[in-house]
């Protein structure tokens, strides 16, 4: 079959390109340990108010001073509903759903997760001082629209 070299030239354009941006992934995911963010540990979802990892949501200073958010999700709501963080400050969330697939979405941040009942979700950002729109980003039934909470970032908190 004759391909005209104009023709070749972009296919194998195309396919450097498709490699390169697959390298990526394959290097940020071997050498960097760079996962998605959900299923970092598994937890029995009909436990998950009495699993110790759980038992407490909310914000809480860890010895080393970084800051720790618990929030379980649920149909309809994140709990807790409102989250109070200092600003410029390392902040770890650890999420986890009692019924179906949530979202956990920090609208206008880099702050966004799947949230699968069974696991686990836990990444880590820095905010800027302000208050800040939590949505669940995964349809989960009929109050879908109306799942959400509110993070506010204080300065010098
Ligand atoms: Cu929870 Cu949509």
């Amino acid at each position: 079959m004759h391909v005209d070299l104009y023709e070749r030239i972009w296919m194998w354009g195309a396919g450097v390109i498709i490699v390169v941006f697959l390298g990526t992934i394959a290097v940020a995911t071997v050498s960097q340990g760079r996962l998605p963010p959900s299923h970092v540990e598994t937890i029995e979802p009909t436990q998950v108010r009495s699993d110790p990892r759980f038992a407490e949501p909310g914000v809480r200073t860890t010895a080393d001073g970084s800051v720790e958010v618990i929030v379980i999700a649920m149909l309809f709501a994140f709990q807790p509903n409102e989250i109070r963080v200092p600003a410029n400050t390392p902040v770890t969330f650890r999420l986890t759903s009692t019924d179906v697939v949530h979202g956990f979405q920090i609208v206008g941040t880099n702050g966004n997760t799947m949230i699968v009942p069974g696991y686990v979700s836990q990444f880590t950002t820095s905010f800027e001082p302000g208050e800040y729109l939590i949505t669940c980003n995964e349809y989960c039934g009929l109050g879908h629209h109306t799942m959400a909470a509110t993070l506010i970032v204080e300065e010098g908190a």
